[in-house]
């Protein structure tokens, strides 16, 4: 019996299977609005039980990379409502993922100014800002003062993202970006209310999903950890403790999901997930059909969120169901360009 297959209840929503498209920056959004190419993208995949989308900056000072999507102008709204219409066109239901980048920027990308991070503490080497290769940009450290108006836009932006008729919002607390710099004590140094202790370190994140389910309501909003992950520079000698304390915190606000990127740090990502998460688990991170099917029927996870499959297997739940054969994703085209390597790929023939 296949659970990949079974429907389940997430949030204010039914889905009819278990299988959640991953967040994946696919920086096709020249301008910050999503566009028809976009929309098209998404909806070759709207088989999925969920899809979470690209991370999308909830403010001006989060567009960190090149050509990825916003969600806090008018063109925003009306390039999502191209992107939600299609998908429930289709059948799908999506969830905007909302990411911050933070310190992980080049300030051309953001009016020139410096980044902002918990800390001054700049990430060593070097990104691509569209047009070459350039260190990531000193930030700077966040006035007490300024803090809450960061965290006010994840609630704008989840009004703006019902505005356009998307499903819900995916806090990004995962792979170093704002909030994820936050909760990292290497990246967060401050000794105020926002630094310091696990409670403390993990405040802009609880306060950052707080924002969006006042806007929008509990059952629409996820949250997305990376525990024990290093990404963008990110050390936590105790990362199985920060999960424990955010999980449990997150675990009080009835939110549709938490959402697990398990980067194998060397201990057990997903039990202790689940120990302090009763709620809708839903787990990353290198699945295959076999493993998804596993850990769905150990109760490990109630959704698996597939990434690079559904790069170049838009029928991705499809070719699950049928255990079919998947193409292999080409890696040269995932960030920029246009539709190839995008929406170029096919589905199985019928
Ligand atoms: C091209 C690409 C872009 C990604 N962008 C994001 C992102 O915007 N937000 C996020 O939370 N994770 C992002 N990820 C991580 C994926 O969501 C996923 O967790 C990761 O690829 C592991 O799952 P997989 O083995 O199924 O690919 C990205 C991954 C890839 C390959």
């Amino acid at each position: 019996m296949s659970q990949l297959f079974s429907p389940v209840r997430l949030g204010a929503y039914d889905l009819p299977n278990r299988v959640v498209m991953a967040p994946m920056t696919r920086s096709r959004s020249p301008g910050g609005a999503p566009n028809a190419l976009n929309a098209e993208y998404y909806a070759q995949r709207a088989g999925a039980g969920l899809i979470v989308t690209e991370g999308t900056s909830p403010a001006p000072e989060g567009m960190g990379y090149p050509w990825i999507p916003g969600l806090y102008a008018p063109e925003h709204v009306a390039g999502w409502r191209l992107v939600a219409d299609a998908v429930h066109a289709r059948g799908g239901r999506v969830f905007v993922q909302l990411m911050h980048t933070g310190r992980v920027a080049h300030e051309s990308l953001i009016g020139g100014r410096p980044p902002v991070a918990p800390s001054d503490l700049p990430l060593p080497g070097e990104m691509f800002t569209g047009t070459g290769m350039a260190p990531y940009s000193q930030p700077r450290a966040l006035t007490a003062e300024e803090i809450p108006g960061v965290i006010a836009t994840y609630g704008r932006a989840a009004t703006l993202a019902a505005e356009a008729g998307l499903d819900g919002v995916e806090v990004h607390g995962a792979n170093g970006y704002l909030p994820s710099q936050f909760l990292a004590p290497n990246v967060n140094t401050r000794s105020d209310a926002w630094g310091g202790s696990i409670e403390k370190r993990a405040r802009f994140l609880l306060e950052a999903t707080d924002a969006a389910v006042a806007a929008i309501g509990p059952g629409r909003v996820g949250v997305r950890l990376s525990p024990g992950g290093t990404f963008n520079d990110i050390q936590d000698p105790d990362a199985a403790g920060t999960l424990a304390h955010v999980a449990t915190e997150l675990a009080k606000r009835n939110l549709a999901y938490l959402h697990v990127m398990d980067t194998n740090p060397g201990w057990d990502v997903a039990g202790v997930a689940r120990r302090h998460y009763p709620g809708t688990l839903i787990l990353a991170g290198g699945y295959d059909r076999a493993r998804a099917e596993a850990d769905l029927a150990a109760g490990r996870a109630d959704l698996i969120g597939f990434g690079t499959p559904f790069i170049a297997n838009p029928d991705l739940p499809e070719r699950l169901r049928r255990d079919a054969p998947l193409a292999t994703p080409d890696k040269t085209t995932f960030y920029g360009g246009d539709a190839r390597g995008y929406t170029d790929y096919p589905t199985l023939a019928a």
